[in-house]
């Protein structure tokens, strides 16, 4: 009797040791950043913020998560780096509740109209789809996911800002150019998306500009072939 419950215990500490190593190296999707105290709005002109309504899944393959791979798949998708450099408006931070508190955007990009190199100068002139992307990698919630506010904006006339309905409409934009096989600089792209409900709020309650979001995120993984 007390040999097998001496056993039951050894064996139930190893497996509680197994399940932790499991957890602790498995790899996740995301995070809620709000279980982390972060929020899913970024601050943009504080209290408001803007909605970070694409989510770029930590379980995509590791090269699209880095700087230059998710440059390359922005690419393949028809975006690009800000015209000849030049950034226009301050930047935006994000606590993804990870541990980092606020954080700056890592990268800004623009619709490129299929020219990467110059395009992205006539989204500045024309207004296009545009996108600032957050990286949820601090200690406490280290998905590696990339979260994106993407919103389509007005031409510069009409001071760049964002189109009516212009973040539900630059995220699907976007989703609908990213789904199924892209491919730039001779990487292909598998891309699945799934909506998600209950991250975001619905409405334009604490949402820059006053523009109702009808409160989805869509969860993009993306599969190097
Ligand atoms: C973001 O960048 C601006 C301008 O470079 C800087 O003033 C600000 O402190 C930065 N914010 C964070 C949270 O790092
Ligand atoms: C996600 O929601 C948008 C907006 O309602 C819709 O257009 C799109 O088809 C949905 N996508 C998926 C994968 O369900």
């Amino acid at each position: 009797m007390l040999f097998s419950l001496k056993t039951s215990f050894l064996a139930l500490s190893w497996y509680a040791r197994m399940q932790a190593d499991t957890l602790e190296n498995q790899a996740v999707a995301f995070f809620n950043p709000t279980v982390g105290g972060g929020s899913m709005l970024d601050s943009a002109a504080p209290p408001l913020g803007e909605p970070l309504n694409v989510i770029i899944s930590g379980l995509s393959s590791p090269a699209v998560l880095t700087d230059s791979g998710f440059l390359n798949f922005a690419q393949a998708i028809g975006f690009s780096t800000e015209c000849l450099g030049i950034h226009l408006g301050a930047p935006q931070s994000a606590n993804l509740g990870d541990g980092n508190g606020f954080v700056n955007q890592t990268v800004e990009l623009r619709q490129d109209f299929g020219d990467p190199d110059l395009g992205t100068c006539l989204e500045s002139l024309i207004g296009g789809n545009h996108l600032r992307v957050f990286r949820q990698n601090g200690p406490l919630a280290n998905s590696g996911a990339l979260f994106l506010a993407v919103s389509k904006e007005e031409d510069v006339e009409e001071g760049h800002t964002i189109v009516p309905d212009g973040y539900d409409i630059g995220r699907d934009q976007l989703v609908s150019s990213a789904v199924g096989t892209t491919s730039f600089g001779g990487v292909t792209y598998s891309t699945a998306a799934q909506n998600l409900t209950g991250l975001l709020p619905v409405g334009s309650d604490g949402i820059n500009h006053d523009i109702a979001i009808d409160g989805i995120v869509t969860l993009l993984t993306v599969t190097i072939q």
